[in-house]
């Protein structure tokens, strides 16, 4: 299996309830290493654009608001089939149908409060990685 490169967010509810270290703990015992990590209040045009693909869903606004509403940690995870692993670990979208265990079935209320985001592919990821980390900010191990 390839090591690959994944972006995680640990939004703004988690960090309201300070819930940052079980997160991060998940992640580290699953074998995925942080090799990046900041914590940001983003504005709307960092939300926003980050978003940019959902621009037209109906959700988009209350997505951008719930974005901005507070601190966020952001994170390159990397190891084995890191995007996958992550994306198991994080559960379904929608909290009510996250399998138990994970993530969002622990941590999170709704679909928009739903405790963390993770790249869905390997485009993705290196969109996302590159849109928040410079590449001097991420230390491999
Ligand atoms: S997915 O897995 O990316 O296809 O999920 P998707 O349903 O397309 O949702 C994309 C992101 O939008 C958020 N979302 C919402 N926010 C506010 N209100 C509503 N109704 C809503 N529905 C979806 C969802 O949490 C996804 O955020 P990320 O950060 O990508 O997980």
């Amino acid at each position: 299996m390839a090591v690959e490169r994944t972006l995680s967010i640990i939004k703004p509810d988690a960090v309201g309830k300070n819930v940052i270290g079980e997160i991060v703990t998940r992640f580290e015992k699953a074998g995925l290493n942080v090799v990046a990590m900041k914590m940001l209040h983003l504005d709307d045009d960092k939300a926003g654009g980050f978003y940019a693909e959902h621009k037209e869903r109906p959700f988009f606004g209350d997505l951008v608001s719930f974005m901005t509403s507070g601190p966020v940690v952001v994170q390159v995870l990397e190891g084995e089939d890191a995007i996958a692993k992550n994306r198991e670990l994080m559960g379904a979208t929608n909290p009510q149908e996250a399998a138990a265990g994970t993530i969002r079935a622990d941590f999170a209320q709704s679909i928009d409060a739903n405790a963390v985001h993770g790249s869905d592919s390997a485009e993705s990821a290196a969109r996302e990685v590159d849109y928040f980390f410079a590449a001097d900010e991420i230390c491999p191990r």
